[in-house]
């Protein structure tokens, strides 16, 4: 964790931030995987990882924002939990390296939060995801789970989201930390990639250095010679000449900061013609939208910028034509890069995605837009030093979507449907980098991991010796 005043200093920003009330922040608990004490590898939540740091079961947190009190409800282990545990500091001590003075026993919290109800007095929760907190929280207001998505407070999100936006000094080293991490995944990917071989072979391996870095993957592992779809989680193909492999994966810190970092790589070692085409194009996009962040900028801009490159390369290729500006403007890229730009990151690899993406990444300057493709875009708002984000754009040949919109002769005076059927067997290439935004424009987290053409194959190479 990190030190007790940084915890102490966040509540009371939080406090600053709210008009009067208390505010829960819940704890996550175990979730068995096949009976209560089998239970799936336990993550907090990153709500309560931000505000107490604490990273153990069954904890809560109230922030009464009018006294100015903190207090951590949970339970001492008994004799009985300590055979089989180890020893375990106590509730007080735990509060204590969070710097919170009170505790009590979680079965109070329902006492402590009836009286604020009774009160009149407000009780800001945070959307819940996890079917225990919302039994809970069921239990604590009275509020069904169906309804509390809508009856979650709006306050208390816009708050979090503010605090948790803007990344310390501590938290940008511990993202640089989860990508240094996450380079040697993609390496070591890299050199694995030759045919015959299993992506569930490298898969293992790659899971393997993310748990030896002492934490954990921060999502799932995407690794496909499939990459067309985008989150490809199955790794059962084996590895065959001219396909390309995509692999989207990032480690966790044991803090739980997450890397998010994608390369794309040919099976064997050496990109043929056509894979490099696309490749060099991706990879200008990336370029390009990286150079251009800085604080005020709308991340908006610049994912339709990375849009622009890719619509300008496609079209150099025959694969797009007419007015790349209007083909952007209008939608007709999207054909090929379906997904957004980039979004943040920080405890959660889609940073807040719990709280909602509008508020993380949308403003009441800056709203989603509507139109297939861009409103994937999971942040558009203008950017802020501190921010901490992706930049990840990607050129897929997805024959269902290329299938249908030919049917549907659309956008046919942009797109060469003649010469995208060329490539329906080409797959996908992304790229991906961590980014931080700083005062004077923007800095690439981690060291750097080869994303050049002659790079990756020189990596690759190194795996053959
Ligand atoms: N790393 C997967 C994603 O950004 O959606
Ligand atoms: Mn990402």
């Amino acid at each position: 964790m990190f030190d007790k005043q940084i915890y102490k200093k966040r509540r009371e920003k939080l406090r600053s931030k709210l008009n009067g009330g208390v505010a829960l922040i819940l704890g996550n608990s175990d979730v068995p995987m096949n009976y209560a004490d089998n239970a799936y590898r336990f993550r907090q939540d990153s709500n309560f990882l931000y505000f107490f740091g604490l990273d153990q079961q069954n904890l809560a947190g109230v922030i009464d924002v009018d006294s100015g009190e903190d207090i951590l409800f949970g339970d001492d282990f008994t004799l009985d939990d300590i055979i089989w545990m180890g020893p375990q500091p106590t509730v007080a001590e735990r509060a204590q390296s969070a710097g919170v003075e009170r505790t009590k026993a979680f079965g109070k919290l329902h006492e402590v939060v009836s009286e604020a109800v009774s009160k009149g007095r407000k009780v800001h929760f945070l959307p819940p995801y996890r079917a225990e907190n919302k039994i809970l929280l069921e239990k604590l207001l009275g509020i069904r789970p169906d309804e509390q998505q809508g009856k979650a407070s709006v306050e208390l999100i816009k708050a979090v989201v503010a605090l948790r936006n803007i990344k310390d000094e501590g938290e940008v080293r511990e993202i640089e930390k989860a990508v240094d991490t996450t380079a040697l995944m993609h390496t070591t990917a890299m050199k694995m990639a030759n045919p015959g071989v299993y992506e569930y072979e490298i898969a293992g391996v790659v899971e393997g250095i993310a748990l030896s870095g002492g934490g954990r993957l921060a999502y799932p592992l995407i690794l496909s010679i499939h990459g067309e779809t985008l989150h490809n989680h199955s790794h059962h193909n084996k590895l065959r000449e001219e396909r390309l492999v995509i692999m989207d994966g990032g480690a966790e810190t044991p803090m739980h900061y997450a890397a998010d970092i994608t390369r794309t790589f040919p099976v064997g070692g050496r990109f043929s013609q056509r894979q490099r085409e696309i490749y060099e194009i991706v990879l200008k996009a990336k370029k390009e939208a990286t150079r251009a962040i800085k604080p005020e900028t709308p991340f908006r801009d610049i994912h339709m910028l990375a849009a622009g490159v890719i619509a300008d390369g496609l079209k150099s290729l025959g694969i797009m034509k007419g007015d790349a500006g209007q083909a952007v403007e209008q939608g007709a890229h999207a054909l090929f890069m379906p997904h957004g730009l980039g979004h943040m990151m920080g405890l959660d690899v889609h940073d807040m995605e719990d709280l909602g993406e509008d508020y993380v990444g949308y403003d009441d300057e800056i709203k989603r837009s509507t139109i297939f493709g861009t409103k994937a875009l999971r942040l558009g708002r203008r950017l802020k030093p501190g921010f901490v984000l992706t930049v990840e754009p990607g050129i897929y040949f997805i024959p269902e979507l290329v299938d249908r919109w030919e049917q549907e002769n659309k956008f046919k005076e942009f797109i060469n449907y003649e010469k995208v059927r060329t490539y329906l067997d080409f797959g996908g290439a992304r790229l991906e980098d961590d980014i931080l935004v700083t005062d004077e424009g923007f800095r690439v987290l981690g060291n750097p991991i080869p994303d050049k053409p002659e790079d990756v194959e020189k990596m690759m190479a190194a795996g053959k010796k």
